[in-house]
């Protein structure tokens, strides 16, 4: 099997996705670094990431991609299949978060983060599968948060869709291993990206006057959230370790922050109770890892 992967990356205009793409080009890889609007709001960002490329020869390439829109991820992932014949990793990273409490998100706020964090995994995933099966291997990958398994007030929506990316990652896993498909989820803390000055703030404020002592919570939590935002290149450090991991060793979740606020308690709490619950609903042996031949004719 070949060692260099070819990976695919949601949200690579700034931020972690930029930076998974830098890193693992730079140690050889081939990069689809996918954005929304390359020739126009994104431009300077698609521009930079090509001259980096070709200032350091890297296999590193921008495309089109919104992960709201079925065509546009279809499209991305028919165009890096024909220039590259395979896509081993797809990166679930695009993503923002909306910050007010929970009542004054409205219904079209609601279904718009649900529409990228959630739904975006959804389409890429579906999209990539056929081709991963055809080559009997792949690693979806899914930039989650510490959010999607522990609760922040003021950050309801985010956190909702980020358990919900958790939810099908992990049945994803479950659902795939027999087919020698990986997939695994990384919940990192605070880091200092774009994210918190491109969080949404919740639109209809009328509905939280009565809140009183509650209102003060999202400014409370937006000071202490990026006051300790540590370095992003720790996440895409991670990300290539996870990568380059071989084969049926990789763990379903990975913390990457600074400070664990029982993040790691309650990954090993569920990882115990979903292998009873397998073994109950005796289904161990169909959700259990087996490594494919890629030369193997089944
Ligand atoms: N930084 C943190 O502290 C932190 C912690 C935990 C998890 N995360 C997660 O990490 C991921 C990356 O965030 P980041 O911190 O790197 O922030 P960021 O710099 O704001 O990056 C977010 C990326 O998502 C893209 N995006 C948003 N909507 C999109 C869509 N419809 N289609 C395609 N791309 C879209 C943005 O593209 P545009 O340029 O087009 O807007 C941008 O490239 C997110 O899923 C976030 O939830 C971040």
């Amino acid at each position: 099997m070949e060692s260099k992967q070819v990976v695919f990356i949601t949200g690579s205009s700034t931020g972690f996705g930029r930076l998974f793409a830098e890193t693992l080009s730079r140690q050889g890889h081939t990069v689809f670094a996918t954005m929304r609007d390359p020739q126009g709001k994104n431009a300077k960002n698609a521009a930079d990431l090509l001259a980096l490329a070709s200032r350091e020869s890297l296999s590193l390439f921008t495309l089109e991609c919104d992960v709201t829109s079925d065509a546009s991820v279809e499209l991305a992932v028919r165009s890096a299949i024909a220039q590259s014949g395979r896509i081993d990793v797809a990166i679930n990273n695009a993503g923002y978060g909306i910050i007010g409490l929970a009542e004054a998100v409205t219904i079209e706020q609601a279904r718009q983060i649900m529409d990228t964090n959630f739904m975006g995994c959804v389409r890429v995933n579906r999209a990539v599968l056929p081709h991963m099966r055809r080559h009997k291997r792949g690693l979806l990958m899914h930039i989650s948060s510490g959010a999607g398994r522990v609760v922040i007030p003021a950050f309801s929506l985010y956190t909702a869709s980020k358990f919900a990316m958790e939810a099908l990652a992990e049945t994803y896993r479950y659902e795939l291993a027999s087919q020698g498909i990986e997939s695994v989820v990384v919940e990192p803390g605070a880091y200092q990206t774009p994210v918190f000055g491109n969080l949404v703030a919740a639109a209809d404020q009328s509905r939280t006057d009565t809140y009183r002592l509650a209102n003060h919570i999202p400014a409370k939590m937006s000071d202490l959230l990026s006051n300790t935002a540590g370095d992003p290149q720790e996440v895409a450090d991670a990300v290539l370790r996870i990568v380059e991991t071989p084969v049926g060793q990789k763990k379903l979740r990975y913390r990457v922050s600074q400070a664990d606020l029982g993040v790691d308690e309650i990954n090993a709490t569920c990882e115990r109770v979903q292998a009873r619950l397998l073994d109950m609903f005796r289904l161990t042996a169909e959700t259990s890892f087996v490594q494919r031949d890629a030369a193997s004719a089944d």
